[in-house]
C-alpha cells in the first residue's frame, strides 16, 4: 500500500534511511561486527576472483560492490552484465566465486548465468530481496536485502541496500582475512551516516523538485559525469532519468568526453557532474568547464569536505567508498520529479516490467 504517497517509488526512496538501518540491524552484532554465514565467508576465502553478475540497475551496484571488495579485501573482482556474460564467458580465474545481484531473483538472463555455473560445480552467492526466488534457490548461498517489496519499476532501494550489504560482506570477508583496511572500515558508524545523510537529501527534496523543472523537463537529452565510483553512479542516474522520463540520457566517464562525446553538448544541454571522489574531483570540475564553455547548464552533486561555493547539491561526507549511497539519492529524486512533471506513470513506465523474466 503506498498511502499517502503518489507514487510507489516516491515511497521507495523515502524508505531508504530505515532500510539502511535494518541491514545493520540484521548483518550486524551488538559491537557492529559483522555477522555473516560462516560457511560462505569460507567458501569466499578460498576464491581467487570474485565474479559479479547482475542486469540494469543491479550491474551498476554490482560496479560499486567491485570496489568494496577489491578495497576491503584485497581478492580481484570482475562485473559482468548477465545477458552477455551468459554467451560470452570469460575466461574464468582457477577458483571463482559468484555473486548474483538481483532485487526480484527471477531475472533470466542472470539465471542463465547461474545454470552454467551450477553445471561446472563452481560455489555462487545470491543477493536478492525475494525469499525463495529462483535465484536464491538455486545458489549455494543466498543473503536477503531486507528492504521490504520494491514496486516501481525503477529500482531504488534496492540500489542501496545491495550496495550497503556488499560492504557488509566485504568488511566480513576482509576482516577474517586480517586485511587492514577492512578492520580500519567502521561499517556500523558508516551505515548510521548514511542513514542520516540519506533522511537529509530527502528533506531537502524541494530543491531537486526544482531543479528538474527548470533542467530536465524541457530538454531532449541530459549527462551525469563522474570518475571511478562517480561514474559507476553516473551510470545509475542515467537509467533513471531514461526510463521513468524518457530524457535520452547517458552516464560518462568524465575524462572520455573529450574523445568524441563532448561533440553533442550544445546551447541548454545539462551536464550534471558528480564528484565524491578526492583523487578525481579537480580533473571532473575541468572537464565540467569545458562542457560549460560549449553551453552546457551544469549541476554539481559534491560532498562537504570537496564543496566549492557555487555547487548545487553538497551531500554529507561518508567514507569514500560510500558515497554512492548519498551520490544516487538526487538523481533518483532528480528523475522522479521529471517523470512526475510530465504527467508520466512513475511507476509503471512504458515498454517495461519489474521483473524480466525473459532472455
Ligand atoms: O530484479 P533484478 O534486480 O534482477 O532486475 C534487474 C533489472 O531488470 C532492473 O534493475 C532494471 O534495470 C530496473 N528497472 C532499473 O530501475
Amino acid at each position: 500500500d503506498k498511502g499517502t504517497y503518489p507514487f510507489y517509488m516516491l515511497k521507495e526512496i523515502d524508505e531508504q534511511p530505515n532500510v539502511m538501518r535494518k541491514l545493520a540491524q540484521v548483518y550486524l552484532s551488538e559491537t557492529g561486527e559483522p555477522v555473516i554465514n560462516e560457511k560462505l565467508l569460507n567458501s569466499m576465502k578460498q576464491a581467487d576472483r570474485i565474479y559479479i553478475v547482475g542486469a540494469g540497475t543491479s550491474y551498476h551496484a554490482g560496479l560499486v560492490g567491485a570496489r568494496l571488495f577489491e578495497n576491503l579485501t584485497q581478492t580481484p573482482t570482475e562485473v559482468h552484465i548477465s545477458s552477455e556474460f551468459a554467451y560470452e564467458q570469460p575466461i574464468l580465474s582457477k577458483k571463482p566465486f559468484f555473486i548474483f545481484l538481483s532485487q526480484s531473483g527471477e531475472t533470466a538472463d542472470s539465471r542463465e548465468v547461474l545454470v552454467n555455473v551450477n553445471a561446472a560445480n563452481y560455489e555462487s552467492l545470491t543477493i536478492t530481496n525475494v525469499q525463495n526466488s529462483t535465484l536464491s534457490r538455486e545458489a549455494t548461498y543466498t543473503l536477503l536485502l531486507h528492504a521490504g517489496p520494491e514496486i516501481a519499476v525503477a529500482s531504488t532501494k534496492a540500489y542501496t541496500a545491495q550496495i550497503a550489504l556488499e560492504a557488509i560482506l566485504a568488511k566480513a570477508l576482509g576482516e577474517s582475512d586480517n586485511q587492514i583496511v577492512a578492520q580500519r572500515f567502521n561499517i556500523r558508524q558508516q551505515l548510521g551516516l548514511v542513514a542520516t545523510g540519506i533522511q537529509a537529501i530527502i528533506d531537502a527534496k524541494s530543491k531537486l523538485e526544482d531543479m528538474a523543472k527548470k533542467y530536465f523537463l524541457n530538454t531532449p537529452n541530459a549527462f551525469y559525469i563522474g570518475r571511478s565510483l562517480d561514474w559507476s553512479v553516473s551510470l545509475e542516474a542515467a537509467l533513471k532519468l531514461k526510463e521513468i522520463s524518457y530524457v535520452q540520457a547517458e552516464g560518462f566517464a568524465s575524462g572520455e568526453l573529450k574523445h568524441g562525446t563532448i561533440a553533442l553538448i550544445e546551447d541548454g544541454t545539462p551536464v550534471i557532474g558528480i564528484i565524491t571522489q578526492a583523487k578525481t574531483a579537480g580533473l571532473t570540475r575541468s572537464n565540467l568547464q569545458e562542457t560549460m564553455a560549449r553551453g552546457a547548464k551544469i549541476i554539481t552533486i559534491t560532498t562537504e569536505s570537496l564543496a566549492k561555493k557555487d555547487d548545487d547539491i553538497i551531500l554529507p561526507d561518508v567514507d569514500e567508498l560510500l558515497t554512492p549511497l548519498l551520490s544516487v539519492v538526487p538523481t533518483q529524486l532528480l528523475a522522479y520529479y521529471t517523470s512526475l512533471n510530465k504527467g508520466l506513470d512513475v511507476d509503471k513506465p512504458r515498454n517495461l516490467a519489474k521483473s524480466v523474466t525473459v532472455e
